[in-house]
């Protein structure tokens, strides 16, 4: 048994110490460099990590896969090692998953409700915590980290009071004698791919929804921000455990494309929700249709601000700069285009590049902080193909540019004039802190221009013209899922569904009716009458 243990160990040992020779990271990945041993960082024990971390969970934890350590994108030191999921342990984990859903969905919404208050209150309790590892495991601020562990605290709220409401209506029957009820029941296994970006929320939007419909979930978030995925569901797995209720209502498997191609083709994940390139989720959507399965797609955005001639400037200039620095341009609603009316273009520019010029820059966990680094170092090199790009299609840098001279992967905040809307790097999203300002004439102009990108997520208008305001909401205006006027095409609540048309894939998440998306809905009529009438007034003798 002990020479059975010890191989094992060795075993672990041998891939780990591969695992870090192929790394193009520094090679310092060894255990006493590992951040989470560095006191400054002891959140992420209060979290429950670890040096090791098992990247499974089904009730139990576990992990045989692939090691992963992950890095720090500001310093690109590791921080801990996550034990990734094998097919095996996937298979075992769906298997159990569909075991709780068997218990899972006899509980009645309001008390599915309940379990979702108490995720979110655990939220709560660690929220600075959870903020803090965010921030320092993708890399987004410290204010936007602990914001998107709000995001999901408040879909949890959300939840709750939407288990008390969701049913259908029942309609009047032709038929005399005949009740016609709309009856929704839950699709089952909810299959939750996040992306790295918002690594707590987009995860919580769709947990929180999909439970209170009742299904259970199997989470796989980013290769890169394994901690994140770790530490949130310990946190969930601690309510579940506490209420005697079965952990794998709330399924983990941490893995890269062998685990999300898995659950693609599984007949078993009765909804797949999909974050991530449209590129990824153009092969996703594929093979879920492919079996005629069902998905919700939130893929890529090219938004638009568009400032018209009246626009009061002291609004346009803070929006701009938030929604094209803020996370360092890697949302999915960062703005990409900004349109400028012609006779307000330079006094704009002007002034949102003053702004750019004094934006604070540091370690994303540091509270005065308010830009941080690229997630990985490929983005990078995105940011500079890019500009290399627009330069050779007529654009011409008025800031940034550059590498940053510092430790991580950190850029510089660009803006980019002069080129045309139609120039093929204008019509690309790129995940990276670049805007291109463009200049219009006319309103049919610039709603054109909106609307001329393959991407659906999200828009801006700033006007105070009423006429041009419901122009915009129209059907001859923005054709995006997110339309909105004096405020930027970032930061939307919880609330409103969230999602977009066309490339970004027509999914819904979050409030509104988007918790349709995680039920089947059956049209029931019931005859309690004596006779048999046919609708349409058939008669069949
Ligand atoms: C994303 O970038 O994937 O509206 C989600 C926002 C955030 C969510 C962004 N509430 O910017």
């Amino acid at each position: 048994m002990m020479q059975r243990v010890l191989t094992l160990r060795l075993a672990r040992f041998c891939a780990l110490r591969t695992k870090l020779q192929l790394s193009v990271r520094p090679a310092t990945a060894n255990m006493s460099t590992l951040l989470i041993n560095q006191p400054q960082y002891s959140f992420l024990k209060e979290l429950g990590l670890h040096e090791d971390n098992d990247g499974v969970y089904n009730g139990s934890w576990g992990g045989q896969g692939e090691v992963v350590t992950s890095y720090c994108p500001a310093n690109n030191e590791p921080i801990a090692r996550v034990r990734q999921a094998t097919m095996a342990e996937y298979e075992e984990t769906v298997r159990k998953a569909q075991d709780a859903w068997k218990m899972w969905a006899d509980v009645p919404a309001p008390k599915r409700g309940e379990i979702v208050r108490q995720i979110g209150d655990a939220l709560r309790g660690k929220i600075k915590a959870l903020g803090s590892l965010v921030s320092l495991e993708m890399g987004k601020i410290y204010v936007e980290g602990v914001g998107e562990v709000q995001e999901y605290v408040d879909v949890c709220d959300y939840a709750v009071g939407l288990s008390r409401m969701i049913g259908g209506p029942i309609l009047p029957s032709e038929r005399p004698g005949h009740a016609l009820i709309e009856q929704w029941n839950p699709v089952g296994l909810v299959g939750i791919i996040t992306a790295f970006n918002f690594p707590v929320a987009v995860y919580g939007w769709n947990n929180a929804i999909a439970l209170i419909c009742g299904n259970t979930c199997l989470w796989k978030g980013a290769p890169t921000t394994p901690l994140t995925s770790v530490a949130v569901t310990k946190i969930v797995a601690e309510v579940l455990e506490r209420n005697h209720l079965p952990g794998a209502i709330c399924s983990m498997t941490c893995g890269g494309a062998d685990i999300g191609t898995a659950m693609a083709k599984d007949e078993r994940v009765g909804l797949l929700s999909f974050t991530g390139s449209t590129h990824v989720g153009k092969q996703v959507a594929m093979m879920v249709q492919e079996r005629f399965g069902r998905q919700l797609l939130e893929l890529g955005g090219n938004n638009a601000i568009i400032v018209f001639e009246d626009a009061d400037l002291s609004l346009v200039v803070p929006s701009a700069v938030f929604a094209s620095v803020g996370t360092a341009g890697q949302r999915c609603t960062t703005t990409r285009r900004l349109m400028l009316h012609e006779s307000v273009h330079d006094e704009v520019v002007q002034r949102i590049a003053k702004a750019y010029k004094q934006i604070r820059i540091g370690d994303p966990w540091d509270p005065s902080t308010l830009y941080g680094p690229l997630h990985t170092k490929q983005a990078v090199q995105q940011y500079l193909t890019a500009i290399e790009q627009a330069k050779q299609q007529g654009g011409t840098l008025v800031c940034g540019g550059k590498i940053m001279d510092r430790p991580g992967n950190y850029v510089e905040p660009t803006i980019i004039t002069g080129l045309p809307h139609d120039a093929p790097i204008v019509h690309t999203e790129t995940f990276v802190p670049i805007l291109y300002v463009l200049k219009f004439k006319t309103e049919d102009e610039a709603f054109a221009w909106n609307n001329e990108v393959k991407q659906g997520l999200s828009s801006s208008i700033f006007t105070k013209d009423m006429g041009r305001v419901f122009r915009w909401l129209g059907p001859k205006g923005s054709d995006c899922g997110i339309v909105n006027v004096n405020i930027p095409t970032s930061g939307a609540e919880i609330g409103g569904a969230f999602g977009g048309e066309k490339h970004t894939g027509g999914g819904r998440e979050s409030g509104s009716d988007s918790w349709k998306q995680y039920m089947r809905r059956s049209t029931c009529t019931i005859n309690y009458s004596k006779d048999l009438p046919l609708a349409q007034g058939i008669k069949f003798e």
